[in-house]
């Protein structure tokens, strides 16, 4: 005991103060970025990577004492009702996989100085910034960083976000983020043997930091399109960084010698795939989630409104308007039968058997309409605007239908309904979510 008392006097005599404590053998750092409220992955199609069940699964799987838990930012996906509600379930999950720190992106700073604040106080996972400060008194509306004891090796865990970024929510502004670190520097260095930035910007502002603040040892990203397979060094400084809706998660293992400088360093890019099980406790949450997703629309009329079910703004007298598949059955029978046979006629019941149907996130492209004052509000007041329906593809239908009740003219007078470009099927078939989309192929299968 009194020998290791002395080996670790020897080594802070060698390095000076730069190193107060005995840093631990590793330090383990997982970090998250860009989840944008994918809390897990939706199910449109096979093989879909990310999600908070599997990246606690993950990180499970690797055990390790002396680690730390990291998100970068936007991890929100707005600032919308039901984005905060979604927001509170994904904070709820970061709590308990022990997070130590969720850097204020982009998208936490649109929630505006207020929702911000009161989200922050809610959760146990600390809100750091350097720089999103109050618009009037330019001071910290969260905390400027923490400091974590690992052994008794104290680490240090900063943010920012980068200036150009998405414009922040009422009562917040952006700090240039180089002059706000060097305003901290001076305490952190003090309090701190070791400093993590996280960095909601892309690649060429976090070295741009790294070139001008050799003080910081690790820079977390970020914005980024491709992450980093293997941690790069800039400067001084340690860059790693992962995106795309929280995938993936970013692993970084930080060897130490004894006399406390960093002696290695490894990365590895964790693609959360199917191989990961879900995580009974992270996959709880997001039953809570739903559940509280159900109360509110199946409540009452300020629950709606707390949703924005109810849509600002109306449609202007005489307006066209969605009336539903139903309308359109008189007129249209072959048509009525190809589509009630067809996969878009079971969109709804497809998001029900997942529980799912309460989520505006999924409604989006599960109903018809949804945003819009006719569309699609909820289960108990508009059914009959559940599933993809023919005014998804060709527009709303009101006009057209009273036109040739009224008259059996063929010209349509200004209520003509036409066929959708094949634009308007991307529209819904993204990429990530239909990747076999082909437009021949598909539309055989819905001809009509
Ligand atoms: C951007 C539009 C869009 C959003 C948003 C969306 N979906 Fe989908 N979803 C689709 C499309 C398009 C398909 C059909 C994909 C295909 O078969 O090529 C689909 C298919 C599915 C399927 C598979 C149906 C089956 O039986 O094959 C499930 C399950 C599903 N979605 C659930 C969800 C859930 C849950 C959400 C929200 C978390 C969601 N979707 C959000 C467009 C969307
Ligand atoms: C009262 C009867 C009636 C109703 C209801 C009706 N339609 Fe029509 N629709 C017609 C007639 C008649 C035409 C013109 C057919 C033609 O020109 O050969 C037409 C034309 C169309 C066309 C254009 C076809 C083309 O080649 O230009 C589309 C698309 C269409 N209807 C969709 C719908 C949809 C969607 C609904 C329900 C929202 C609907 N219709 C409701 C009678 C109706
Ligand atoms: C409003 C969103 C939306 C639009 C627009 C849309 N789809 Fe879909 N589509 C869906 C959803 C959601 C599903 C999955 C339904 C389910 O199974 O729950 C789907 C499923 C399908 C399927 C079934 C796929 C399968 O594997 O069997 C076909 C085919 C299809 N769409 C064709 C088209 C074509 C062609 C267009 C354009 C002309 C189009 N869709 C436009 C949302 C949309
Ligand atoms: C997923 C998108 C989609 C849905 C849903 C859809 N349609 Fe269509 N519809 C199309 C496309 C695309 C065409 C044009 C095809 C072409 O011209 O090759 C079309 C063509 C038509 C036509 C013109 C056919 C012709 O012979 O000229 C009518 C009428 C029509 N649809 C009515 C309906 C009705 C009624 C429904 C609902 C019961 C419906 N459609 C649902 C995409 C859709």
């Amino acid at each position: 005991m009194i020998r290791r008392f002395i080996a670790l006097f020897v080594a802070m005599a060698v390095v000076g103060c730069s190193r107060k404590a005995r840093p631990p053998e590793a330090l383990v750092i997982y970090f998250s970025s860009d989840m944008r409220g994918n809390i897990e992955p939706c199910g449109c199609t096979e093989r879909q990577y990310g999600g908070l069940p599997r990246r606690a699964t993950a990180i499970r799987r690797r055990g390790s004492s002396a680690r730390l838990l990291i998100e970068v930012g936007n991890a929100t996906r707005g600032a919308r009702e039901w984005d905060k509600l979604k927001f509170r379930y994904i904070l709820m999950g970061l709590e308990k996989m022990g997070y130590a720190a969720l850097n204020v992106g982009g998208r936490e700073a649109e929630l505006g100085r207020d929702d911000l604040v009161r989200m922050a106080a809610e959760t146990k996972v600390p809100f750091v910034s350097a720089n999103v400060v109050d618009a009037e008194t330019r001071r910290p509306v969260v905390r400027p960083y923490v400091v974590r004891a690992v052994g008794g090796f104290r680490v240090g865990i900063t943010g920012i976000l980068s200036k150009d970024a998405e414009r922040p929510g009422p009562g917040l502004a952006v700090l240039d983020p180089e002059m706000a670190l060097l305003r901290l520097l001076p305490e952190l260095k003090e309090r701190c043997d070791f400093l993590i930035l996280a960095a909601c910007t892309d690649l060429e502002g976090m070295g741009r930091l790294a070139a001008k603040l050799y003080e910081v040892d690790v820079i977390l990203g970020g914005r980024v399109r491709e992450p980093t397979r293997q941690p790069v060094v800039v400067n001084q400084s340690i860059l790693a960084a992962v995106a795309d809706k929280g995938k993936m998660l970013g692993r970084l293992e930080i060897h130490f010698d004894e006399k406390g400088g960093v002696a290695g360093r490894s990365g590895e890019i964790i693609e959360l795939g199917e191989e990961y099980a879900d995580d009974p406790q992270m996959e709880s949450v997001i039953a809570r989630m739903k559940e509280e997703q159900k109360a509110k629309e199946l409540g009452d009329a300020t629950t709606h409104e707390a949703l924005e079910l109810i849509v600002a703004g109306k449609q202007a007298p005489g307006a066209d308007r969605y009336v539903s598949a139903e309308d359109c059955r008189e007129c249209h029978m072959k048509a009525y039968q190809v589509w009630e046979g067809s996969a878009h006629a079971h969109a709804f019941a497809t998001l029900t058997a997942k529980k799912y149907e309460f989520d505006r996130d999924c409604l989006v492209c599960h109903v018809v309409g949804l945003g819009a004052p006719d569309g699609y509000r909820s289960k108990k007041l508009t059914p009959h605007l559940a599933n993809v329906q023919c005014e998804n593809c060709h527009g709303r239908g009101k006009k057209h239908g009273e036109h040739y009740r009224r008259t059996k003219k063929k010209e349509a007078e200004g209520a003509a309904l036409r066929a959708p470009t094949r634009a308007r099927c991307f529209r819904c078939h993204e990429k990530e979510r239909s990747p076999n989309f082909a437009y021949d192929a598909y539309w055989r299968k819905i001809e009509h």
